[in-house]
Formats: structure tokens, sequence, C-alpha cells
């Protein structure tokens, strides 16, 4: 029966992982949230689900800079994961990375702000890749996965509308300085696309960064 593991589930892209994953017939869903009992959407998707299994976990362990969370997590995450995974007919790991993490990006989209974010993220895209080779000759496919711009407001609780004023201004600022569109996703389109992607991965995507319409990342150039 495949399992899936999912970290940072109580709301955004993993809560709507946990809600498309638990929607196949013969899953079990480990959903890892910080605190169960204040991961309130989860707890109402969840309800009456028995193939959802809500377990506390925190990639870092204690309260912490966003630089711990983005770039540590996946690699605690990874880590911890492992001794199970091994003992998996279908070794996956995917960390959800972000095209902010991609240098070129920064220069296609013209984007100077979000640096401290932009940061962990390709910390974290090399920290996997890394990952990715070292578990190579066990037969690990291990990815960054970037989810596109996604519209997690409605699970932010009081940082929605803040949230959501957010993604408009930067939708506004890419295409205003370079003339694109990129508007935010639900995040229902988004992670469909992701499972895709996560269900057709094969050995030789070992190590690469994909995005969620298929393929490997770019940034429009
Ligand atoms: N949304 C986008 O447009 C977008 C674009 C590109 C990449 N991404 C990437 O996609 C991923 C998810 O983003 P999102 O928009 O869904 O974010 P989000 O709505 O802010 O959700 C973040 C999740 O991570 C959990 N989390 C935070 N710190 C944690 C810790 N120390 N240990 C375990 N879980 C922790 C949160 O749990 P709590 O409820 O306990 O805080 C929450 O479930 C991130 O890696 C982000 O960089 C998002």
């Amino acid at each position: 029966m495949p399992s899936y593991a999912v970290i940072g589930a109580s709301r955004g892209i993993g809560i709507e992982y946990v809600r498309q994953m638990a929607s196949r017939s013969d899953t079990v869903v480990f959903a890892v949230v910080r605190n169960p009992e204040r991961s309130t959407h989860l707890n109402t998707s969840a309800a009456g689900l028995k193939n959802v299994h809500i377990i506390p976990g925190d990639v870092v362990d204690y309260n912490s800079l966003e630089y711990k969370v983005n770039s540590l997590g996946p690699i605690h995450a990874m880590t911890a994961f492992l001794p199970l995974l091994r003992t998996s007919d279908t070794e996956k790991i995917v960390v959800i990375g972000s095209g902010a993490g991609d240098p070129s990006s920064s220069r296609v989209l013209y984007l100077p702000h979000m640096v401290a974010y932009a940061v962990t993220k390709a910390a974290a895209l090399l920290a996997t890749t890394k990952f990715a080779v070292n578990l190579q000759d066990e037969g690990f496919v291990v990815i960054t996965l970037s989810p596109g711009m996604v519209d997690c407001s409605a699970t932010a609780g009081a940082d929605s509308e803040a949230l959501a004023d957010s993604l408009k201004e930067l939708s506004a600022s890419v295409n205003k300085n370079t003339g694109l569109e990129v508007m935010p996703q639900t995040p229902e389109e988004s992670v469909a696309g992701q499972l895709k992607v996560i269900d057709g991965l094969e050995l030789s995507h070992n190590g690469l960064f994909l995005q969620h319409t298929g393929g490997e990342y770019h940034s429009r150039s």
C-alpha cells in the first residue's frame, strides 16, 4: 500500500497534498504537523478519514528563523525518514522548492526582494541535490519540486489578507517590470500538477529541480 509523509501538513500546499493523496484509494497519509490541536484546517479536512494519521513533528525542534526551517528543515526531515524509506519498494523524496532559489528567476522576473527567503531556498536546493547524489546507488529518487505561485491565503488564518495582498503585489510588480503574467494558482491546481510529476518520477529524475507543470524548472527565460 503506498504511504506518504507530508511534512508541514497543517495548511497551505501541505494540507492540499493530504487532501488529494487521501482521496486516492488504498493509500495511507502521515500528516506531520507542529501542533496537532492547533491545526484546525487539517483536523476539519481529515475528520472521518481513516487513512490520514496526524503526527506531531517539528523540523527544527524549536521556534526558529526562516533559514533553519527552509534550509535545515528538509535535511532534518529527509534524515529522519530515511530508515523508513529504505524499507519501502518506492523510494521517493520530494522537497518543495521555489523558483526564488534559482538565480535566473531573480534576473528574468526582476525580483530584487525576498533576499533571505531566496537564499534559504537556494540552500535547500543544493542540500537536496547532495542527498540525491548520496542516495543514488540505493535507487532513491530525490528531487526538488517548484509548486509555482500558489495562493494559500485560505488556510493562513490571521495572515490571510496580508498574504493575498502580497501575492497581488508580486504579480503586479513582475508584470510591470517584465511584461510577464505570473498569476497565483489555487493549492488544488498546483498540487494536482505536483502529484502528476511525483507519480511519474523515474530514476533518471534523481537530483533534478522540476516544476509542477512537468520538466525541469525554468524561469521563462
Ligand atoms: N505558496 C507559494 O506560492 C510557494 C511558491 C514557491 C514555493 N513554496 C514553498 O512551498 C512550501 C509550502 O509553502 P506554503 O505556501 O504552503 O506555506 P504555508 O501556507 O506558510 O505553510 C507552511 C507549512 O509549514 C509548516 N511549518 C513551519 N515551520 C515548521 C517546522 N519548524 N516544522 C514543521 N512544519 C513547519 C507550517 O506549520 P504550522 O501551521 O505549524 O506553522 C505549515 O503547515 C514552502 O517550502 C515554500 O517555500 C510556496
